[in-house]
């Protein structure tokens, strides 16, 4: 690391959920000097708020230079997508997230798809169609229901895991002609539905190097034993025992390696956080569910409230194309969220919480805001997830039985959460 690195580094985290706090929260313990664009009511807790949107990139690049920012972290997907990780580079500030070219690799399924294909990344066979016929003819050539994938960016919500193929048909017809997810939707992929546990895996890049976190798990079913509708993620936790480190060796050889090399070889190096959802059968073989381009959200809060190392210089390693390979690693983690009532169909706002007071300064304990605000009577809900309890230890039974302790102290009108978060993990054991 060079000495460089040590100095206080001026960074802005665009975005304003629990991802965005949990990266606020690492780079001020760092000792960094961080604003949040446009953060929240929560995020301010622990660092300062400026009052502009994440889709006003001229605004963003404007604070940016008359602040001689030195690194901007870009949290959600949207941005990227649509090109501000360019904008800032070309204004000659670092940056960590990719380019709009390589952000394709969230931004459509079906260019993710014929990517992992043209450069043999494992993933589930699949077909793209953009009508309902081609639709229904595609379905014929799978021997049991498929995946139906709105190609689009859909907010986690464009995916159906059909038990029948009359769902997987209606699925297609929601995407196609009831316009479901608006043109994100216009294209479909059909893919064959894999078998085995999922893994979130997170990957530093400067376009060529490579740096990894230890693998967590999402749960992204909104109750408890994976039933109910998917969500954007109820939990998370790390490490995660499904991927051993013969496996984490197999993900780096034939998914990792071979993504950034495709990419490289393809015009659009990738620097930023490849995220990269895995899908692990029981031999140990790992497959690609999907690509994002950024930290997952609540992933990165146990990740970055774990981490025992500093993270924050070779996120700007990565970012000034310095990086050095190697696994960030850190204390076992968990973060149990709390969604509002109505949600993932809708989320209701202005419930009151109570009970936020009583854990500031528990040990080993943080709460990130995702959906909060304050209101008159003290801290409201603001969203449909709403915050995520988060707590490490020296093993994952401690780290979670400390996030539910944190648990217990909350509560608002129609706040569901799940009970079992890392129960899978434990297990294993
Ligand atoms: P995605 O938005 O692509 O991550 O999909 C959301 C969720 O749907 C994933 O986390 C999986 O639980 C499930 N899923 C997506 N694709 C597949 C697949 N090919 N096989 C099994 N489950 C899948
Ligand atoms: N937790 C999954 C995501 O951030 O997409």
């Amino acid at each position: 690391m060079s000495a460089d690195a040590e100095r206080p580094l001026k960074i802005l985290i665009v975005g304003g959920g629990g991802r965005e706090h949990a990266l606020a929260w690492r780079c001020v313990v760092e000792g960094h000097d961080v604003e949040v664009a446009p953060g929240s009511d929560g995020i301010a807790e622990d660092a300062a708020c400026v009052a502009i949107a994440a889709d006003d990139h001229a605004g963003l690049i404007a604070h940016a230079r008359a602040n001689a920012v030195d690194l901007v972290i870009v949290g959600p997907e949207q941005p990227l997508v649509d090109g501000l990780a360019d904008r800032l580079r070309e204004a000659g500030i670092a940056v960590l997230g990719p380019s709009a070219a390589a952000a394709r690799l969230e931004g459509s399924k079906a260019e993710a798809k014929a990517f992992m294909a043209r450069h043999g990344i494992p993933t589930a066979a699949y077909h793209t169609v953009a009508s309902l016929d081609e639709g229904r003819a595609a379905l014929q050539r799978f021997a049991r229901p498929p995946v139906v994938k709105a190609s689009g960016l859909a907010a986690g919500k464009g995916v159906t895991v059909a038990a029948t193929f009359a769902e997987a048909e209606e699925a297609l017809r929601a995407c196609l002609e009831g316009q479901a997810f608006g043109d994100a939707g216009a294209t479909v992929v059909l893919e064959e539905r894999l078998e085995g546990e999922e893994a979130s895996f997170f990957v530093l890049s400067d376009g060529a190097r490579a740096r990894t976190f230890v693998a967590a798990q999402d749960h992204k079913r909104l109750g408890d034993g994976d039933q109910g509708p998917n969500t954007g993620g109820m939990g998370a936790y790390c490490p995660a025992p499904v991927c051993t480190p013969a496996v984490h060796e197999r993900v780096m050889a034939t998914i990792v390696e071979p993504t950034l090399a495709g990419l490289r070889a393809e015009g659009t190096p990738f620097v930023g956080v490849l995220f990269v959802g895995l899908m692990i059968d029981a031999d140990g073989i790992p497959r690609v569910i999907e690509y994002n381009v950024r930290f997952g959200d609540p992933e990165a809060q146990p990740l970055l409230f774990g981490a025992d190392e500093p993270v924050v210089p070779h996120l700007h390693a990565a970012a000034r194309g310095e990086l050095t390979p190697g696994v960030i690693r850190g204390r076992a983690a968990a973060s149990v969220v709390f969604a509002s009532a109505g949600y993932p169909a809708g989320s209701t706002r202005g419930s009151r919480i109570r009970g936020l007071e009583a854990l500031q300064g528990a040990p080993d304990l943080k709460v990130f805001h995702a959906g909060t605000r304050r209101g008159a009577g003290g801290w409201e809900t603001n969203g449909g997830r709403v915050l995520g309890v988060c707590a490490r230890g020296d093993d994952l039974r401690q780290a979670i039985a400390r996030a539910y302790e944190g648990c217990a102290a909350l509560s608002f009108d129609g706040m569901q959460l799940r009970h079992d978060i890392g129960a899978r993990a434990l297990r294993r054991r």
